[in-house]
């Protein structure tokens, strides 16, 4: 049925009727999440819950459409892309992939058409205006994402850091080809000032990128579902979180291993506030910096 609507409807129509499905599936499960949840306790939790109704909504501010506009082109050439791309596949969007390694080392070369990853892979425009909300309404200081690809959910975790005025991006990318095309997009936009792409695999990345870092209020983590590692990530992640930090992760029902990761993740005891809106969960953390971590 995909096949055949790509075949006789012109792309951008394409695009808007997947836009609009996913728009109704993030507002149903918005609704639920927000009927099944507790009062948020910390600023951090009222804000995520604003960022939901706020994406719910979908009325962006004229600013704030401006720069989805301007995403959305770029989204659109991309897509549209016949460019053929060659790179390692650490995993980006098919289940066939998703279990690679649990080290999160191993990946394999791999070719293909630019604008079939960049469908693929990114997140589309409700669930990244999702994103875009909650560092609207939050405000980090700095925002780490795990799996860039090509750019399209980091450029709109740099919009809305623009916007708020103040802030910056750290995104890690396993495949050097897609980090060079992210860039691109993130220099098309002008985004590369609140934006630092580093690339190489989570295991040698993350690890170096912690070290005696600054604590991180906020986390998207898009890349290596694999149930384990994604559990072994938010310990990881959560010793240099901030105290009242926002954690984003994927592809939670991708697999049992990604549901049962979420699971746990949830009921961490630093866990103050959590959401689980279809595949994707948000959780709210509370830990001072330095102290164990428990539970996970
Ligand atoms: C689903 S895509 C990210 C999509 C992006 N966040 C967006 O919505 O625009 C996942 C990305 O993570 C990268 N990735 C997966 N596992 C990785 C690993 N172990 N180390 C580094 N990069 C990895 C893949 O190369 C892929 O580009």
């Amino acid at each position: 049925m995909r096949k055949l609507m790509k075949l006789l409807l012109p792309a951008w129509l394409v695009a808007k009727l997947r836009a609009l499905k996913q728009l109704r599936q993030l507002r149903a499960a918005i609704e639920r999440a927000l009927a099944a949840s507790e009062q948020p306790a910390t600023r951090s939790g009222r804000s995520v819950v604003e960022a939901m109704r706020a994406a719910s909504r979908y009325q962006p501010a004229p600013d704030e459409q401006a720069w989805i506009d301007r995403i959305e082109d770029v989204r659109a050439a991309l897509d549209a892309s016949d460019e053929v791309v060659e790179f390692d596949d650490f995993g980006c969007g098919e289940a066939t992939t998703a279990d690679l390694s649990v080290a999160g080392l191993a990946s394999r070369p791999r070719a293909g058409r630019l604008g079939e990853f960049s469908m693929l892979a990114s997140k589309t425009r409700p669930w990244a205006y999702l994103l875009f909300q909650v560092v609207r309404r939050c405000r980090p200081k700095w925002c780490l994402e795990m799996g860039t690809c090509v750019g399209v959910s980091g450029s709109y975790l740099g919009a809305a850091l623009k916007l708020n005025g103040g802030g910056r991006l750290t995104t890690l990318e396993g495949a050097q080809a897609f980090a060079t095309i992210a860039r691109k997009t993130f220099d098309r936009l002008g985004l590369d000032t609140v934006s630092e792409l580093r690339v190489g695999p989570f295991s040698l990345t993350l690890p170096r990128l912690l070290e005696g870092c600054e604590p991180i209020d906020f986390f998207f983590v898009d890349g290596h579902h694999d149930g384990a590692a994604t559990q072994a990530y938010f310990r990881q992640l959560l010793a240099h979180a901030s105290e009242d930090a926002v954690f984003v992760f994927d592809d939670i029902e991708w697999s049992a291993g990604m549901a049962d990761a979420w699971r746990t993740i949830r009921q961490s005891p630093s866990v103050t506030y959590s959401a689980g809106l279809a595949n994707v969960g948000i959780v709210v953390t509370t830990r001072r910096r330095g102290e164990p971590t428990q539970g996970v």
